[in-house]
């Protein structure tokens, strides 16, 4: 089958597509009602199947033959560890450490947070949740205390799992004191916490209600249970445009479901080979393409505790490829453009043999041109840029490389891929000619394994992506089709933006900044960077009797933004302004502060109250060098 024949069915006879799909898993049930309207006009998937992802991920793969495969293979030159653990082991861990849960109480729809960094024991977890039923909410690692208590008061966990420490380039960042810090400022008490003791711990775990991985693991190892198709699987937060994270949730069937198709006809995988994901399981890439989809799909994946340079080099990638003879490598364009800057002929990559490795995917980010010429220079092989997002949960733009061998269009995130019909429509909500640009939306309904809701908030999820245009779901990105179908993503049309492939807030950012009391207004609003896509930088009005300079205040600022989101934000400059830019209604004008701080060339919007502040911002990002275009290195 071609790629226009299989999107054509994907998108005309979508029940018929789906159940087929639905049909290559192990249900316990299989699916009668395929696809459901439900009274708040969403639809939902397979909702009287059956079905439990553990035993997808675990004993369907044993009772395939692949008991003895590598399920996941650590790799952590932070540490200095290889590990390889077989499907028949990560049973018997998994197993057992849901007989943990269970004898805390935990059961079917109670809550679990993951707080833990790239080791095996984070997966075991996530998968001891899913075989009882628990849904687990995994947060970033290097998020600071007061994001991981945000998450914590929303989702309401019964019991917060976590690891001794991380370990980042030359730095250990202990979880156990985050966690108290943390729980001191929630409203809502954990009732237990377990931790994995890593070696050479100094974690205080005398607490009644503090467990260890090892006490987990003396439990009898208990059976999967199957839940409807429906039951969420996970909660996983993401930045909205406000200061409070989404939550959205995934369900169990739909999501393996289309996790399983993916493997064959977009990643061109089979049962047996090996991927480096290079992400973090605290993103939905590491939920769908580290853990769940490899899994399910009996593919062996490495868990790299690492980084694409200075672990130890910018080989690390390519050292791994030779090493698990991996298949396929998906990572940010940030990690490829880091490895670039420190080895820009690639010398690196020809000392390996990397000979098992067939292609490359990059997402999470635009990929710029100059990237991805580079990546294909250097590695003689294909390179697919592909779309998604935290609510999508897997690709909704790319080269279905499994089904047809379709040139990438550089520059395009690709083609739509199976089941999403996507569209490029006005502000009025009609669709546009080719090459003009406009948002994204999704024609309803969304395929399988997209998101079912937010956490405990569904008047958001409807207010917030269905109401805009009717029947459709809007992404937040904006972009335009070419005349073959390609479409190109020219970033968010929220205030939402992307550091180093990383989804943050500038409202969140915006909320600690005027919190300062030296300041009266601000905006955060995020620049090109050449490593890292775009940083945050903040404009910043003082008040006339400010008791600090502009150098203190800034240094303030950066280091409140480090203690209450996390080094992850890269917040690095504030710049001092007389005024912002703002609209009649006093709506402050972010797209074209950030367009003026880009250097792009912007139209002054009709709706501005007094132009002339623009210029005055010209003047002041000339004079602190900030605006200078986006530059890649050209090879
Ligand atoms: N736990 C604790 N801290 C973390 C962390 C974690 N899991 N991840 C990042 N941080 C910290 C870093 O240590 C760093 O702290 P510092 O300011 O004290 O140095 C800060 O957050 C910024 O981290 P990062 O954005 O990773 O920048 P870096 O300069 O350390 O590394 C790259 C640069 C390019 C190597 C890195 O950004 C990278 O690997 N990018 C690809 C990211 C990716 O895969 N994204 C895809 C998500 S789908
Ligand atoms: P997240 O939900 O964290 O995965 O972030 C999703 C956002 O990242 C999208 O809405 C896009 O803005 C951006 N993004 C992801 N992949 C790409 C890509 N291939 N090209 C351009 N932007 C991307």
């Amino acid at each position: 089958m071609d790629y226009k024949t299989l999107y054509s069915k994907s998108i005309e006879e979508p029940e018929l597509f789906w159940k087929k799909e639905s049909q290559k898993l192990a249900w316990s049930v299989y699916p009668e009602q395929i696809l459901k309207q439900n009274e708040n006009g969403y639809y939902s998937w397979f909702v009287d199947g059956k079905i439990n992802i553990s035993r997808l991920a675990l004993e369907e793969n044993i009772k395939a033959g692949r008991g003895e495969q590598d399920a996941l293979i650590y790799d952590s030159p932070v540490t200095g560890i290889v590990e390889k653990i077989t499907y028949n082991e990560l049973l018997e861990k998994v197993s057992r450490f849901a007989g943990g849960l269970k004898s805390l109480g935990l059961s079917k729809g109670d809550t679990a947070i993951i707080y833990m960094p790239m080791i095996p024991e984070a997966i075991v977890a996530m998968l001891a949740c899913a075989r009882i039923g628990v849904i687990h909410s995994v947060v970033f690692g290097g998020f600071a205390s007061p994001e991981l208590a945000i998450r914590i008061d929303d989702a309401q966990p019964d019991v917060i799992i976590s690891a001794s420490y991380g370990v980042e380039i030359n730095r250990q960042i202990n979880y156990k004191p985050l966690i108290d810090e943390a729980i001191e400022l929630t409203l809502y008490k954990p009732k237990n916490i377990i931790i994995f003791e890593r070696p050479n711990n100094t974690d205080d775990l005398s607490a009644d209600n503090v467990h260890t991985y090892d006490e987990m693991y003396q439990h009898q190892p208990v059976e999967p249970i199957e839940v409807p198709s429906t039951h969420p699987l996970y909660i996983l937060y993401t930045s909205g445009t406000t200061s409070t994270p989404k939550g959205v949730v995934r369900d169990t069937g739909g999501y393996a479901t289309a996790l399983n198709s993916t493997m064959k006809y977009f990643y061109d995988l089979e049962p047996g080979d090996t991927i480096l994901t290079a992400s973090d399981i605290g993103w939905v890439v590491g939920h769908s393409y580290i853990v769940y989809a490899p899994l399910i799909y009996g593919v062996t994946t490495v868990i790299y505790e690492g980084k694409p340079i200075k672990t130890p080099d910018a080989g690390a990638f390519w050292r791994m490829v030779e090493e698990h003879k991996i298949k396929n490598i998906f990572t940010a364009p940030t990690a490829i453009r880091a490895i670039r800057k420190e080895d820009p002929e690639g010398k690196l990559f020809n000392k390996y043999d990397t000979s098992s490795l067939k292609r490359l995917f990059l997402a999470g980010e635009r990929c710029d041109t100059s990237t991805y010429y580079w990546l294909k220079e250097i590695s003689k092989l294909p390179v697919i840029d592909h779309w998604w997002q935290t609510e999508s949960g897997w690709p909704m733009l790319g080269i279905c490389a499994g089904v047809e061998n379709i040139m990438p269009e550089p520059g395009a995130a690709g083609l739509p891929v199976f089941g999403y019909n996507i569209k490029i429509v006005n502000e009025e909500g009609q669709e546009n000619g080719l090459r003009d640009e406009g948002s994204i939306v999704i024609k309803l309904p969304l395929p399988p394994g997209c998101m079912t809701s937010l956490w405990r908030n569904e008047h958001r999820f409807i207010k917030g992506y269905f109401q805009q245009v009717p029947d459709h779901y809007l992404t937040g990105d904006g972009g335009y089709k070419d005349e073959n179908g390609f479409v190109f993503i020219t970033g968010r049309t929220d205030d939402i933006i992307n550091v180093a492939g990383h989804r943050l807030s500038t409202a969140t950012m915006e909320e600690l900044v005027s919190s300062h009391p030296d300041i009266t207004e601000c905006a955060v609003v995020g620049i090109k960077d050449e490593l890292k896509g775009q940083i945050p930088i903040g404009l910043i009005v003082t008040k006339e009797n400010a008791s600090k300079s502009e150098d203190e205040i800034e240094k303030d600022l950066v280091a409140l933004l480090r203690k209450e989101i996390g080094g992850i934000a890269c917040f690095k400059t504030s710049i001092v302004v007389n005024r912002l830019p703002k609209t009649r209604s006093g709506k402050i004008l972010r797209k074209t502060l950030s367009q003026i701080a880009d250097g792009a060339s912007f139209t002054i919007p009709s709706t501005i109250d007094d132009p002339t502040v623009l210029d005055e911002l010209i003047h002041e990002f000339t004079r602190r060098n900030i605006g200078l275009a986006f530059v890649s290195p050209q090879v």
